[in-house]
């Protein structure tokens, strides 16, 4: 089976981290692989689990994955959507699904999927009032997926589960095998609004200290990440992340971390942590 792509441009996609992963998954492959923040799909995509339970908290982004494992007729996309004024017509008609309250249809799902792909940077803001807000980003070309490119999608999507909602309400087995990557720790932010913020960190760490499961984390290497996990008993490892332009412009590469529990790990270039 030729592996797929993940279909949408997601912040935070941790393909990069496969090489890493895969060597560990492979002790567990005949388990669940659980994911309670799934994004953009990179990580599950290529792992290829045989039974699946992804989660994320966004509504549109497990909509427009439920109607991939159902099958959407309603694909509709060409090349020559690719402009500023169906840009802003097609998110103005997503906006109005959402303020009406059908944004869980197929239609939805194909608009979500055609301004995840068109606007700037694969972004996903909503503003006060719950609206999609991300403007055009003008590229050059944009590869759309066909009726046939989402079919192709179906038969591993029909062995795997999509939940959508906080990651404390999954139902976590003792066949599950969990890979946990939450939005970035980042600390001496001034925003206004945090997503994910520290509390919920720390609730993440509380949260898993319930289960015996074999599980991984990864997040950015801030000392009190590396701290809170080290506490609640994880080893850990540290890697680059690789390049990425930060809020402020800075492109030195992030550290990364990968904390692991209840696992057996074999990797030879595990690097510990000296904090100071
Ligand atoms: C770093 S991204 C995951 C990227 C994914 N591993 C990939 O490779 O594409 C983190 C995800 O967590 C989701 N999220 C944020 N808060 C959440 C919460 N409380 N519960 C579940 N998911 C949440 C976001 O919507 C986002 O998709």
């Amino acid at each position: 089976m030729t592996m797929l792509t993940p279909p949408l441009k997601w912040a935070g996609g941790k393909r990069w981290l496969i090489p890493h992963l895969t060597p560990i998954w492979q002790s567990y492959s005949h388990m669940r692989l659980v994911e309670p923040f799934c994004g953009g799909l990179g990580v599950a995509l290529s792992l290829n689990p045989k039974r699946a339970l992804l989660n994320d908290i966004n509504p549109h982004l497990i909509n427009l994955y439920r109607w991939m494992q159902r099958g959407v007729d309603a694909v509709d996309l060409s090349p020559e959507d690719n402009n500023h004024a169906t840009f802003y017509a097609k998110r103005d008609q997503f906006n109005m699904a959402i303020a009406e309250n059908r944004a869980n249809t197929p239609e939805s799902a194909v608009l979500f999927y055609y301004l995840n792909r068109t606007c700037y940077n694969g972004l996903c803001r909503f503003n006060r009032k719950g609206l999609f807000n991300v403007p055009f980003g003008a590229y050059k070309h944009i590869p759309y997926l066909t009726k046939h490119g989402f079919d192709q999608y179906k038969p591993l999507f029909e062995r795997w589960e999509f939940a959508c909602g906080d990651f404390a309400s999954l139902n976590i087995g003792d066949d599950d095998f969990l890979y946990i990557d939450p939005p970035y720790d980042v600390p001496f932010t001034s925003y206004a609004k945090e997503d994910f913020s520290w509390d919920d960190q720390r609730r993440l760490v509380a949260w898993l200290a319930d289960y015996a499961n074999p599980m991984v984390v990864s997040n950015q290497a801030t000392a009190r990440i590396i701290d809170l996990y080290q506490h609640a008993g994880f080893e850990i490892t540290l890697l680059s992340a690789p390049r990425r332009i930060s809020n402020n412009g800075d492109r030195t590469p992030a550290q990364e971390m990968l904390a692991y529990k209840n696992v057996c790990i074999t990797s030879a270039d595990r690097h510990h942590p000296h904090l100071s």
